[in-house]
């Protein structure tokens, strides 16, 4: 049983129930470490509607991945879930059973976890691969064959490659197959952990491309998770900012790039190189801040250009400030 969420009235949080996919409601995870508690994910709270494509943006140790696994129940210890709720397709899906869960997760909610194009099994073929996550699944032998025929032209693989060897294909091929088996059950929502990272431009832009096909014939949502804020603003409908835990901002795309409105927000959009714009590159000063030991108030004071005295004591709760826009600051005016 996971303890209830510590805000219930996240009736702020952005919500569409008829097209709703997926409601994520003040998750929190910690891991217990032996220097102190580290909270990885601190009360995030989002909604996904049928078909929207999502980016999570933020630094590396901000949360993202763990944010991810929290939401399929893949914490693992030292790590616990110790608060929230998550509702998949109107249904509340935070104490279903463990069996329950493992066949929500690909059929329902399906992962491509990061760095996942390195951890296929070296001594399967992709065909095999695909044909374990069908049988897990009770997909009858009979028809594996067909449905990978079928299942790997649509992430740009020829059938023929399914009875290939990981070691035989290239980085772009590796990352497509692993597409191929998040897919193999027509999940309603993708959460695609770094899909690109490892790969070189022209092939992330070829991957990213597939993903959004492999989306929009299928109708699923996508959960993209990145810190590449140039692909975000080519691919996502709305991006949500993590900072040491929390989401600090989230707004349609358009808006966030905009008019950034969290200090952190607006220091990631400026980092940008631009063409139009020959200057100096911009960083964000300072590193982010030690989850075991965390700035007062807000986390983000410490390196943020606009902190005054609030921003020390106090921790920013998430707001609406516009419509659509809800930001964690205490610089930003709250909707009346
Ligand atoms: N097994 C673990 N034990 C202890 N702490 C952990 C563990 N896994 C994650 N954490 C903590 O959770 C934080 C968030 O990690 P997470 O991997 O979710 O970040 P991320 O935003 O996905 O980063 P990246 O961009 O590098 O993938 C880390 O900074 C770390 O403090
Ligand atoms: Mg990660």
């Amino acid at each position: 049983m996971m303890a209830p969420t510590r805000r219930e009235d996240h009736a702020t949080q952005p919500q569409s129930p008829s097209a709703e996919v997926l409601r994520v409601q003040g998750l929190r995870v910690a891991f217990d470490h032996p220097l102190g508690l580290v909270r990885a994910v601190d009360d995030i709270a989002f909604s996904l509607r049928a078909g929207e494509r999502l980016g999570l943006a933020g630094e590396s140790g901000s949360g993202k991945s763990t944010m991810a696994l929290a939401i399929l129940r893949m914490i693992k210890p030292p790590g616990r879930i110790d608060g929230g709720r998550v509702f998949f397709d109107g249904q509340d899906i935070t104490d279903l059973g463990i069996e329950e869960m493992r066949r929500l997760r690909l059929a329902g909610i399906a992962m491509v976890p990061q760095g996942s194009m390195n951890s296929l099994n070296p001594v399967l073929r992709i065909g095999e691969q695909i044909a374990d996550a069908l049988r897990d699944h009770d997909v009858p032998g009979a028809e594996h064959a067909a449905r990978i025929a079928e299942l790997l032209p649509q992430v740009g693989l020829k059938p023929e490659i399914a009875r290939a060897y990981p070691h035989e294909l290239s980085g772009g091929m590796k990352q497509r197959a692993c597409i191929a088996i998040a897919i193999c059950l027509k999940p309603k929502v993708i959460i695609a952990d770094e899909p690109t990272s490892a790969l070189d431009v022209v092939v992330q832009r070829q991957v990213m491309q597939t993903l959004a096909e492999v989306q929009r014939n299928l109708g699923a949502a996508v959960i993209l998770v990145g810190h590449d804020m140039g692909l975000m603003a080519q691919f996502v409908d709305r991006l949500g900012v993590m900072y040491a835990g929390r989401l600090v901002e989230l707004a349609p795309i358009a808006d966030i790039i905009t008019r950034p409105r969290h200090p952190y927000t607006k220091a990631l959009i400026s980092s940008l190189p631009s063409l139009e714009r020959r200057a100096p590159m911009l960083g964000i000063p300072g590193l982010a801040p030690l989850l075991r030991d965390l700035p007062t108030g807000c986390a983000f004071h410490p390196r943020c250009a606009e902190v005054f005295d609030r921003c020390r004591g106090a921790k920013p709760e998430v707001r609406q400030v516009a419509d659509e826009v809800w930001v964690a600051c205490h610089l930003v005016e709250a909707l009346p």
